[in-house]
């Protein structure tokens, strides 16, 4: 197979992707009609989930679906933008509520101040609400541009995926833990909730959405399995690896909180390695797919380990 640059690649889906959601978090498409407007909740919707971010999770989306169809992304493919755009949503949500001082208490995010500092807290408890539920909007328009079979599976993924047995669980248990060890096992298992979760469901919406068969959708899900415990142990690696400027979110703090993490369990350079693995795993999941052209998503799992930020 031919060579693939991810660069131009990236570039074109992002550019599209932050037009999509600036007009979804317009204030025309999200305040009702009154005769008053929620206008600071806007801006802080605003300032959560745009201008900011590497834009992985939606990006894995368009690329399993352009892997299961077998062709690019076109202007008829509303429903794989907006599934796209729900899975940023909700990432975006789950970033405003990390930081607040009852959870990881960290005060920049995205290069920026965090949404608690510059909205309060209340703000951004309610910002976080509703991105989470404008997530599910998104998926359920009304003028028939998603199938509704489509709609039921892409919200039972996002739901589970982010709820007690994914995201917000992975959070809890997260929390439970400072201060505390975790077995190789029991880690995992947290960092496969609270990250992990929405990283496959990525996957596995843009595989629904391109109507991937049924033995597609099963590697394409181990694929985003393995893509996603790797990216929370790198998430670890550099919180200890790389400065705050690089970040744009506060270097040191899982040490500073005393959170368990794969670094403080078994140290930087086989963390490092075991990431490596887990790329390699997700590789390996890939070539079982049957799909004809899955390099965007072998080199997006790249860039999951080789990042920098
Ligand atoms: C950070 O995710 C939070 C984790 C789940 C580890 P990203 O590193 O994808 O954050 P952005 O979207 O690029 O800001
Ligand atoms: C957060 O993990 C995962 C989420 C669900 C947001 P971290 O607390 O390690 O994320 P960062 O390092 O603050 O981005
Ligand atoms: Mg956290
Ligand atoms: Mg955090
Ligand atoms: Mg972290």
């Amino acid at each position: 197979m031919s060579a693939f640059d991810l660069e131009p690649w990236t570039a074109h889906h992002t550019d599209a992707l932050e037009v999509a959601l600036d007009a979804f978090l317009s204030p025309q498409a999200l305040c009702a009609a009154g005769p008053v407007r929620p206008l600071h909740l806007v801006d802080a919707m605003r300032y959560a989930a745009l201008d900011g971010g590497k834009r992985l999770r939606p990006l894995l989306v368009i690329a399993a679906f352009e892997a299961a169809v077998g062709r690019p992304l076109g202007s008829q493919d509303g429903a794989v933008v907006r599934a796209a755009c729900a899975v940023e949503l909700i990432h975006a949500y789950s970033l405003v509520h990390d930081d607040m001082p009852c959870m990881d208490d960290d005060v920049l995010r995205r290069g920026k101040p965090t949404v608690h500092v510059k909205f309060g807290q209340a703000g951004a408890l309610l910002a976080g609400d509703a991105l989470q539920t404008l997530a599910f909007e998104l998926l359920t328009p009304e003028d028939g541009s998603v199938a509704p079979a489509v709609q039921g599976r892409l919200c039972g993924l996002l739901a589970r995926a982010s709820g007690c047995a994914g995201m917000a669980g992975g959070q809890a248990i997260d929390l439970d833990h400072v201060g505390k060890a975790l077995s190789e096992d029991a880690l995992r298992h947290m960092h496969r909730c609270k990250t992990g979760a929405l990283l496959e469901c990525s996957v596995r919406m843009g595989a629904v959405c391109g109507g991937a068969d049924a033995h597609a959708q099963e590697q394409l899900a181990i694929f985003g399995r393995a893509l996603g415990l790797a990216f929370q142990v790198v998430d670890d690696v550099l919180d200890v690896s790389a400065d705050s400027a690089t970040l744009g979110k506060t270097a040191g703090k899982d040490a500073q909180n005393d959170k368990p993490t794969f670094v403080s369990l078994m140290g930087l350079a086989q963390s490092r390695q075991y990431a490596q693995q887990l790329c390699e795993q997700a590789e390996q999941a890939l070539a079982q797919t049957g799909l004809a052209d899955t390099r965007a998503l072998s080199a997006l799992a790249r860039r999951v380990v080789q990042r920098s930020h």
